[in-house]
């Protein structure tokens, strides 16, 4: 069977980078083989964690729903912007209730972790800040990222990265990326059998 590949972008703004910027890593990830599910966070509606809410009403319908999207692939891929040097709240807000779904949804997840942004450093904060939580949780954070700077301007009209050198270095990023998530899914099941 194909790798499934959830590609979640952390901004459901119309105009986001970091929805164009999934939706080629998308491209890229159907284009090596894998079956890509493109996602925006705004997709999985959540109020803010509250304990009590989640005891006394369980977990919300857009929880539920990022969780079966996670279960239902075997790797992740997470456009995030970064906001004030960190991770957008939002995300970490959905990071948090799928979280205490058990078994815990993102353990031993093959993630790779890219962002866009207009400043001159692309995000990148924003995903070291994101790597913490993730980690915690046991997802196999692949080691390197891909942040694209200056991203208001770096799309041309046909969506691609108007650069040749950055799109072939996010093409790259990705196909290492599912190389990996492959031989570790191939890995898993075996341990498993
Ligand atoms: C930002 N932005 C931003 N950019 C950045 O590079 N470093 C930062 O620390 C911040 N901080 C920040 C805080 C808040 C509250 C907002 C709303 C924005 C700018 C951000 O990168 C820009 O708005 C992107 O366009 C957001 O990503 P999307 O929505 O286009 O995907």
């Amino acid at each position: 069977d194909p790798l499934r590949v959830l590609v979640l972008a952390g901004s459901s703004r119309e105009g986001s980078v970091n929805a164009r910027l999934a939706a080629l890593v998308a491209g890229q990830v159907e284009r090596s083989g894998a079956v890509a599910d493109l996602a925006r966070i705004g997709d999985f509606v959540m109020p803010t964690y509250d304990g009590d809410a989640e005891q006394a009403d369980g977990q919300p319908a857009g929880s539920a729903a990022l969780r079966e999207r996670l279960l239902a692939a075997q790797a992740l891929v997470i456009a995030s912007p970064e906001y004030n040097a960190s991770v957008p709240g939002v995300v970490k807000n959905a990071v948090d209730w799928v979280s205490r779904f058990r078994p815990q949804p993102f353990k031993d997840k093959q993630t790779l972790l890219v962002s866009a942004s207009p400043s001159m450093v692309g995000g990148n904060r924003g995903l070291w800040a994101l790597r913490v939580p993730l980690e915690h949780l046991g997802a196999r954070v692949y080691p390197d990222m891909f942040s694209l700077a200056a991203a208001h301007s770096a799309f041309g009209e046909d969506g691609e990265l108007t650069d040749p050198g950055l799109r072939e270095r996010l093409a790259d990023t990705v196909d290492s990326f599912l190389a990996l998530a492959e031989a570790d899914t191939r890995y898993l099941c075996l341990q498993r059998r």
